[in-house]
């Protein structure tokens, strides 16, 4: 997979800065956006005091400066993923958006989903910002482990989006890692059990007290999607006009 260059809204938390540091290891660009570039810039440097041996093209900027990438990622709580992408929105004109946010709650011991307007995050993303192509996916792969680069990572990612391009491009990151195995979940309606299943996981992980991932069995291997234009407006599909 050539390297694509990907800004992350909110990517100062835990899930952000983890899949910065795990795109970076297999030689993507990187910006890391936030309300505010200082914290940005902390964050940033933690990660390249963390990883010095390695050559990480990481960078750090404000949510305008990750949203001028190519290829965007909403990590932010999902209560904030709308108000994030709107202010942003003509940055995000054609490019294919990865929505990783999940609604959740937390009662007392238990993890609970939260159903968010139009019943994901990511549609509400899509709504919010007609003019780009949103995918979600990787909601269920642990920060921990995810940034953990001196470990592999395994675990499924499910991906779903209304626009093919959309899916190719979140597929191809995600198999640029590897042990990451991208699964075309189908449209974006999938958003909404794949997002409220993550609540599923962490339960899991309080009960088991560890870190769970996803992998299923029954997909023969494959050996993945091939290379997918990542420009802006590059294959833009109306899914309108693929009449169902
Ligand atoms: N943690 C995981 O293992 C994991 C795994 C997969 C997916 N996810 C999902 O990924 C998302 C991020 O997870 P996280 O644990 O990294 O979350 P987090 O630490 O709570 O938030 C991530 C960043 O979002 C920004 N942010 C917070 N509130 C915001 C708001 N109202 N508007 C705009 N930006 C806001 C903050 O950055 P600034 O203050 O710097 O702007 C914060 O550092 C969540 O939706 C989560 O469900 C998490």
């Amino acid at each position: 997979v050539a390297p694509v260059q990907i800004g992350i809204l909110g990517g100062t938390g835990p899930a952000g800065s983890a899949l910065a540091a795990r795109l970076a290891s297999v030689g993507h660009e990187v910006i890391i956006g936030s309300r505010s570039k200082y914290r940005a810039m902390e964050v940033v440097d933690k990660l390249h005091e963390q990883w010095k041996s390695r050559d990480l093209q990481i960078v750090a900027g404000d949510n305008p400066g990750a949203a001028a990438a190519e290829v965007v990622v909403i990590a932010t709580p999902w209560d904030g993923a709308y108000g994030v992408a709107t202010s942003v929105a003509e940055l995000l004109d054609g490019k294919v958006v990865i929505c990783m946010a999940n609604a959740l709650t937390r009662i007392g011991k238990e993890f609970q989903p939260l159903v968010p307007p139009r019943g994901s995050v990511a549609a509400s993303v899509q709504a919010a910002v007609p003019s780009c192509q949103v995918a979600a996916g990787f909601h269920h792969v642990p920060a921990k482990e995810l940034g953990d680069l001196s470990h592999p990572i395994e675990s499924d990612v499910l991906i779903c989006s209304d626009y093919p391009r959309a899916t190719e491009v979140t597929s191809a990151i995600a198999s640029s890692v590897p042990n990451l195995r991208p699964l075309d979940a189908g449209g974006l309606s999938q958003a909404t059990p794949i997002e409220s299943f993550t609540a599923v996981l962490l339960q899991l992980n309080v009960h088991y007290k560890t870190r769970v991932a996803v992998k299923f069995t029954g997909i023969a291997d494959f050996d993945g999607p091939a290379d997918a234009p990542v420009g802006a407006g590059a294959g833009r599909e109306n899914p309108a006009d693929e009449g169902e």
